[in-house]
C-alpha cells in the first residue's frame, strides 16, 4: 500500500515537473542548449506576433523549421531554415545550440542546417525570436549585438525591417527567392533582387534573365510603380553607403499585418491580412500578366493568359513531371511524347518527321535566323537538322530554334500573333487513312445528327422563348436574354465603339424596333453561368431615375454582354473635363448633375435590397441623357468581375485619383469608398478640370489640396471656380459643394458622410460645418513636387529598355515643369 502510494506520488510529481517543464518551453521566445526545440514544440516571440517550429507545407510529408504569424489563423510561413534539406520525423529531430551555433540535427543526429559561424564556440549562446520576425543568435543571453540573424537570410518573404541589399565589399546580394512550389520551400527560379547599378528592383529568372523592373527610386516612388503614390502603409527607404546599398521599409501603422512575397508564380505580391474575413488580401502584384513571367510554362510549354491553368504543353509533348504540374509548378516544362525520327528511315515505319502548325502565337526567345528565300527552304532547313525543334517564316525571314522553346505564348484573336511550325514524329499526326474513314463517317453521321439536332434545337428554342417571355412578365427586372447573333447584328458587328471602360468596351446598337442601345462586351468574367445570371438579375432589379437601366444581357459560353439604355449625351467627362469646342456646362447644370449622381449612389447604397458598392466612381461613369439628367453607369460590375483586388486595381488603371485610401491599405471596403471617390469628383465639378492635371500657370498644384485649404481657412471659394464660368455661380452652392467634398475625402471613413447625407446637404436640408483638413491631402502637400497621376503608359512594360526610356521622359517632363 505504502509503496504503491509513494510510487503514485512520485509519478504525479514527475508528471507535474514534466508538464511544468513543457510549459516553460512552450511560449518562451528562446532556444538554448538546455532548451532545444523538437516535435510539436514551438517558440513564440515575446509580444506574441510570430512563432517558430517544425511545419510541413501543404500535403508534403517533409518537415522544415519555419516561422509563421501567431496572430494569423491561416498558417503563413515567412521564413524557412532548412529550405532544401527537409526531415521526415520531427520528433526525433532537434533544433538546438551546438558549439555556439544554432543547428538542426536530423533523425540520426547529423547536423543538416547550421548558422555556420566559426567565430563562436560559447556554450551560452541563445537564439531569440523577436517580435518583428527576426530570429537572432546572441553569444550570451545579455549581449545586445546579434552574431547572426535570420533577417540576413530572407527566403520568399520580405518582412518590414528586412533589407533587399547589395553588399559592395563582398559583391553579394541579399535577395528574395520564390519557393519551388507550394509544397517545397527550396529556392525556385524567380528572385527579387536589388540592381547593383541603379536604385531599383529587378525580378530575374534563374538569376540570369531579367523580366521586370520597378524603375528607379526617386525618393518617393519607383518610377514604374506609380501606384505607390497612394501608398499609406509602407514607408520605404533606400540607403546607399560605401559598404552596401539596400531598400527597407516599415509600416506606418505597426498593427497592420502585411508582407511582400516573391511568389511561386514569378510575380512579386503585396498582401495584407484582413482579420474580419480571415484571408490575405492581394492588392498589388507585378508583372500584372502571368504570361509576362519569363519561362513560366517551362520548355515547350505554352502560356495562355485567357485559360485556366495558364500553361499547357505544345502538341506532342507532355509535362516532365505530372506531380509538379499538379502543384502549378510548370518550371520543369514539357518533354516529347515520341522521339524524333530525325532522318532515320531505317527505324519505325520509315516516315520522316513532320511539322505541327500553331497559329496566333507569341514566338519563343532566341531564334536563329537563316538566310533562305522561301518557306519551303526554311522548312527543309529545319527538317534536315536533327537539333532543330521548330521554325517560323514570315516577312522578316526564316527563324529556327534548336534549343528548348521558352516563352511560347498563345495569343488571343486580335493580337498580332505569328505562326510557328513545331517538328514532331510523324506518328503524332492522324494517319491519312484514318482521316478518310473519319471524314466519311462524319459526313454520314452528321446528316443524321444534324436532322435530329435541328428538331431538338427548335423545341428548346421554343421552350426558352416561352420561358423568357413568362419570366420577363414575372420578374420586375424584366431582363431580356439576347442572342449573341442578335447583338452582333444590332451593333453592326461591334463597329461603333462608344467607349472602353474598365470591364470591357461599349458599342452603340439599334434593335429591330429601332430602340437605340449601348452594348457592353464584358472582359475577364471568371464566373460560372448560374452565378452570372444571378448577378445580372440583381443588377437588373435595381432601377432608379439616376441609374442607367439594364435592359438585358447575353451569355453564350464565354461571350458575356450587357445591354443598356443608350444615353445620347455621353459621359460627364466629355462635357465637364474637355470641352474646348462644345458648350461649357453652366453651374446650375453641374449642381443638378452632382445632386442627381448623389441620389443614384444613395439609392445603390441604402435603398436597394443588397447594398451595392460601385467601386469605380469617376466622370466617365456618369452618363447624361437628353435632358442632362445624370445616370450612374457600371454599378454592380465590380462584383461580377470578382473581389480580387489586384484585378480591380488593374481595371481602374489610370483613374486612381479617385481611389479611397482603404483600397490600398487593405481594410475591408464599404460604401464609404464610393463617398471618397464622389468627393474627389466634386472637386472636378468645381474646377472643371481633372484633379490630376496641372494648373495653367504650369505650377504643379493638386487642386483638392488647394481647394480644401481655401475652404477650411474661409477663403474666397469663388476663386476656385472654373474660370470658364466667369464667376457665374451661387456662392452658397459653391461653398456647400466645397465643404461636402472635403468631408467626403476624409481619411477616416467614419468621418465621411453617407451618400444620403450628401444628398440632404446638397439639397440644402442639412447644414454643413467646416471640415477638418483631410490627412491624405497633407501627404499630397508633402509630396507636392512629385504628384504625377497615372496614365495608361505607366503600366508595367515588359521590355526594360523601353521601360527606362519611359521613366526618363516622365521625369524630364516633370522637372521641366517644376
Ligand atoms: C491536400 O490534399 C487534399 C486531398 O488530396 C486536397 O484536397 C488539398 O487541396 C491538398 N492541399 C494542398 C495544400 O495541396
Ligand atoms: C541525416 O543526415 C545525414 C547526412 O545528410 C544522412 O546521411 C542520414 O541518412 C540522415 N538521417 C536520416 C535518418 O535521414
Ligand atoms: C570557418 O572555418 C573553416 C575551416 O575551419 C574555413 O574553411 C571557413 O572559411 C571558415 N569560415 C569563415 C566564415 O570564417
Ligand atoms: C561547453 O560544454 C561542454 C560540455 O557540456 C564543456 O565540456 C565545455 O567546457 C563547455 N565550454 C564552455 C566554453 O563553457
Ligand atoms: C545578464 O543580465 C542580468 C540582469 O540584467 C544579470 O543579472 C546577469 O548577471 C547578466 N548575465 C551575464 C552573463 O552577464
Ligand atoms: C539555371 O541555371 C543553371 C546554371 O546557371 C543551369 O544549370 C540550369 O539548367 C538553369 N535552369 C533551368 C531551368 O534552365
Ligand atoms: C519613414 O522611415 C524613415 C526611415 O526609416 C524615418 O526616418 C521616417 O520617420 C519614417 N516616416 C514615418 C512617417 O514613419
Ligand atoms: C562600413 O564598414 C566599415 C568597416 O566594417 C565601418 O567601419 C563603417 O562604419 C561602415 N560604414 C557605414 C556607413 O556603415
Ligand atoms: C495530377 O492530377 C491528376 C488529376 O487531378 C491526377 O489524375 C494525377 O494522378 C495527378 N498526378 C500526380 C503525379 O499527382
Ligand atoms: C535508326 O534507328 C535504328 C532502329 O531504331 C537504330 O538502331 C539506329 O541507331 C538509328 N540510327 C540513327 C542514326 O539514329
Ligand atoms: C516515331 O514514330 C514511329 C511510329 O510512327 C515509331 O515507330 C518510332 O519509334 C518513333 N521514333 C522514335 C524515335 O521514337
Ligand atoms: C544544325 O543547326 C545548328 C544550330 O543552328 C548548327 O550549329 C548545326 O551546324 C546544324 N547542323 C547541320 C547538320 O546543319
Amino acid at each position: 500500500m505504502n509503496i504503491k502510494n509513494s510510487y503514485c506520488f512520485l509519478i504525479s510529481v514527475l508528471f507535474l515537473c514534466f508538464s511544468l517543464n513543457t510549459y516553460l518551453t512552450y511560449g518562451a521566445d528562446t532556444i538554448s542548449a538546455n532548451r532545444p526545440l523538437s516535435g510539436s514544440q514551438t517558440v513564440v516571440s515575446s509580444g506574441g506576433n510570430v512563432e517558430l517550429g517544425f511545419f510541413n507545407p501543404g500535403n508534403s510529408s517533409n518537415f522544415y523549421i519555419g516561422m509563421w504569424y501567431k496572430k494569423v489563423s491561416l498558417q503563413t510561413i515567412v521564413w524557412v531554415a532548412n529550405q532544401d534539406r527537409p526531415i521526415s520525423d520531427k520528433f526525433s529531430s532537434e533544433l538546438t545550440i551546438l558549439q555556439g551555433n544554432l543547428v538542426l540535427l536530423n533523425e540520426s543526429g547529423t547536423p543538416i542546417w547550421s548558422t555556420n559561424l566559426n567565430s563562436t564556440t560559447s556554450n551560452s549562446s541563445v537564439a531569440v525570436l523577436l517580435d518583428d520576425g527576426n530570429l537572432v543568435l546572441r553569444e550570451t543571453p545579455n549581449s545586445s549585438e546579434p552574431i547572426w540573424q535570420s533577417f540576413d537570410y530572407p527566403t520568399n518573404t520580405w518582412l518590414p525591417g528586412m533589407k533587399i541589399a547589395y553588399n559592395k565589399r563582398t559583391k553579394t546580394k541579399q535577395l528574395l527567392t520564390s519557393w519551388k512550389n507550394q509544397e517545397n520551400p527550396a529556392p525556385g527560379l524567380f528572385s527579387l533582387e536589388l540592381d547593383p547599378f541603379g536604385s531599383q528592383y529587378i525580378i530575374k529568372w534563374n538569376k540570369t534573365e531579367q523580366y521586370w523592373t520597378s524603375g528607379r527610386w526617386n525618393g518617393q516612388i519607383f518610377s514604374l510603380v506609380p501606384e505607390m503614390r497612394l501608398n499609406y502603409i509602407y514607408n520605404f527607404s533606400y540607403v546607399d553607403n560605401e559598404n552596401e546599398s539596400y531598400f527597407t521599409y516599415s509600416l506606418y501603422n505597426p498593427q497592420t499585418i502585411s508582407r511582400f512575397i516573391m511568389d511561386v508564380s514569378g510575380q512579386v505580391k503585396q498582401l495584407t491580412w484582413l482579420d474580419p474575413s480571415k484571408s490575405w488580401n492581394l492588392f498589388w502584384s507585378q508583372p500584372r500578366q502571368q504570361c509576362e513571367v519569363y519561362a513560366f510554362c517551362g520548355a515547350f510549354g505554352t502560356c495562355n493568359q485567357n485559360s485556366m491553368p495558364f500553361c499547357s504543353c505544345v502538341k506532342g509533348f507532355k509535362p516532365r513531371s505530372d506531380h509538379d504540374w499538379n502543384l502549378s509548378d510548370y518550371s520543369g516544362g514539357c518533354v516529347r511524347e515520341t522521339g524524333l525520327q530525325c532522318g532515320n528511315t531505317s527505324a519505325g515505319n520509315g516516315k520522316r518527321d513532320r511539322f505541327w502548325v500553331q497559329n496566333q502565337m507569341g514566338l519563343p526567345q532566341y531564334p536563329q535566323s537563316v538566310a533562305v528565300g522561301s518557306a519551303a527552304e526554311c522548312e527543309s532547313t529545319c527538317l534536315n537538322n536533327c537539333s532543330c525543334n521548330a521554325y517560323a517564316y514570315d516577312s522578316s525571314g526564316c527563324s529556327i530554334w534548336d534549343l528548348d522553346l521558352l516563352n511560347l505564348q498563345q495569343l488571343s484573336q486580335g493580337d498580332s500573333g505569328k505562326t510557328i511550325y513545331i517538328k514532331l514524329n510523324a506518328s503524332e499526326f492522324p494517319s491519312s487513312k484514318n482521316k478518310m474513314r473519319i471524314i466519311i463517317g462524319a459526313v454520314v453521321g452528321s446528316v443524321v445528327v444534324v436532322l435530329v439536332a435541328l428538331s431538338l434545337v427548335w423545341v428548346v428554342i421554343q421552350r426558352q422563348r416561352r420561358r423568357l417571355v413568362s419570366s420577363a412578365k414575372a420578374g420586375e427586372g424584366s431582363l431580356v436574354a439576347f442572342g449573341y447573333k442578335d447583338l452582333q447584328t444590332a451593333t453592326k458587328n461591334f463597329s461603333e465603339k462608344l467607349g472602353g471602360g474598365g470591364f470591357g468596351s461599349v458599342f452603340k446598337g439599334t434593335l429591330p424596333d429601332s430602340t437605340v442601345i449601348a452594348v457592353k462586351r464584358l472582359e475577364s468574367i471568371s464566373q460560372g453561368e448560374k452565378q452570372f445570371r444571378t448577378e445580372v438579375s440583381t443588377i437588373g432589379a435595381v432601377q432608379h431615375v439616376n441609374l442607367v437601366r439594364l435592359r438585358g444581357f447575353c451569355s453564350e459560353g464565354d461571350k458575356k454582354l450587357l445591354v443598356y439604355d443608350y444615353m445620347p449625351n455621353g459621359s460627364l467627362e466629355s462635357h465637364l473635363l474637355h470641352d474646348e469646342d462644345s458648350k461649357v456646362l453652366d453651374w446650375k447644370t453641374r449642381y443638378q448633375i452632382a445632386l442627381g449622381t448623389a441620389r443614384g449612389l444613395a439609392y445603390l447604397h441604402e435603398k436597394c435590397r443588397d447594398c451595392i458598392i460601385h467601386c469605380d466612381i469617376k466622370p466617365e461613369n456618369i452618363l447624361l441623357d437628353a435632358e442632362f439628367c445624370p445616370k450612374v453607369a457600371d454599378f454592380g460590375l465590380a462584383k461580377l468581375v470578382g473581389r480580387d483586388f489586384s484585378r480591380v486595381l488593374t481595371t481602374m488603371r489610370g483613374t486612381r485619383g479617385y481611389l479611397a485610401p482603404e483600397w490600398i491599405s487593405g481594410v475591408a471596403i464599404t460604401a464609404k469608398a464610393d463617398v471618397y471617390s464622389y468627393g474627389m469628383m466634386l472637386f472636378e465639378f468645381i474646377s472643371g478640370r481633372r484633379n490630376s492635371e496641372q494648373s495653367e500657370d504650369g505650377k504643379v498644384k493638386f487642386f483638392p489640396t488647394w481647394a480644401a485649404s481655401v475652404t477650411i481657412e474661409g477663403g474666397d471659394v469663388l476663386s476656385l471656380l472654373d474660370h470658364r464660368l466667369d464667376g457665374i455661380a451661387e456662392l452658397e452652392e459653391v461653398t456647400r459643394m466645397c465643404r461636402v467634398a472635403c468631408w467626403c475625402i476624409q481619411e477616416d471613413e467614419n468621418r465621411r458622410p453617407s451618400m444620403g447625407q450628401v444628398v440632404q446637404i446638397l439639397e440644402g436640408v442639412l447644414d454643413v460645418n467646416l471640415p477638418p483638413i483631410p490627412r491624405s491631402l497633407q501627404l499630397f502637400i508633402e509630396n507636392q513636387e512629385h504628384i504625377v497621376f497615372f496614365t495608361e503608359s505607366s503600366s508595367a512594360p515588359t521590355d526594360p529598355s523601353n521601360a527606362s526610356s519611359q521613366s526618363k521622359s516622365t521625369i524630364s517632363s516633370r522637372s521641366s515643369k517644376s
